[in-house]
């Protein structure tokens, strides 16, 4: 019997990186995936390559910022598997380097609305599904950037870290109904999002940043993500756990 044999999960974000990575876990450990993206074709690819694996999974477009998507994305897991077990709020973005004042109004609310307002979205539609389907848990994708700062990025790290209140206030009101929810601070992950915003230099830079002298992997982030989603955390809700190679502990 595999971890996650007949839970249901959603995985938003689940076409590129992070969210590949979790996705790819869960349905190798026997969980049914929908994949959701704002890019439907690389949900679909992930989907793909997950039934050549011998999986079970289904991709379904929506765009996490918007309220009524992640509404639709709980009924589309409902009416395809039956319910809903686990979720991850992953899908996230960033926005161009600027100083707080030279931050563009419309890049703040662009990021807040997916990397914050999103996660809400996601929690309020999948909570009550969870509590309904007899339990279950929820990790919301945060960053060590939920925790320390960095110049520059103020959209983000307010999101990041506004997103582990919101993971308390969760657990504080669905743990007794047998959901918990925690949310993970990777570090630096290679991932297409890190390496488009990066030249070479500014990667060997950030490696160094890191106590182990190297960027993480999604399969890094994802060994934590699965832990947290399964039965051996059973006594783990509300709390924020980095995966960040000792970036933060300088
Ligand atoms: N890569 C890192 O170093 C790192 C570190 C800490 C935290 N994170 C967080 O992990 C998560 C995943 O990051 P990643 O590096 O894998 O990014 P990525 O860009 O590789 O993948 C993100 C995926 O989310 C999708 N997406 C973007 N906006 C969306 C929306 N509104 N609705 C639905 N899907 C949307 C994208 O199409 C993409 O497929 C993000 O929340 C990010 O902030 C990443």
């Amino acid at each position: 019997m595999a971890r996650f044999d007949s839970r249901v999960a959603i995985v938003t974000g689940g076409g590129s990186g992070i969210g590949e990575g979790i996705s790819k876990a869960l349905a190798a450990e026997g969980a049914k995936v929908v994949v959701t993206d704002i890019k439907i074709e690389a949900a679909q690819r992930v989907v793909d390559e997950i039934v050549a694996a011998g999986g079970t999974a289904a991709a379904f477009s929506a765009n996490t910022g918007i309220a009524e998507d992640s509404e639709k994305t709980v009924k589309f897991a409902q009416d395809t598997y039956g319910a809903l077990h686990l979720a991850v709020n992953n899908a996230g973005i960033g926005a161009p380097a600027a100083n707080i004042g030279d931050y563009e109004v419309a890049a703040w609310d662009r990021v807040v609305n997916v990397d914050l307002n999103g996660v809400f979205y996601g929690l309020r539609s999948q909570l009550p599904a969870i509590v309904a389907a007899g339990g279950g848990a929820v990790v919301n994708m945060s960053s060590v950037l939920g925790s320390v700062g960095i110049a520059q990025n103020a959209a983000y790290v307010a999101s990041k870290h506004a997103l582990i209140g919101l993971t308390k206030v969760a657990a504080l009101e669905y743990s007794a109904q047998g959901v918990r929810t925690n949310a993970v601070g990777p570090g630096f992950i290679d991932t297409p999002l890190v390496r488009s915003s990066l030249s070479p230099e500014a990667l060997t830079g950030l490696e160094a940043q890191h106590a182990t002298g190297r960027l993480g992997t999604d399969a890094e982030v994802a060994a934590l993500t699965l832990f947290l989603l399964s039965d051996d955390a059973s006594f783990i809700t509300g709390s924020y756990h980095l995966v960040d190679g000792g970036y933060s502990a300088h």
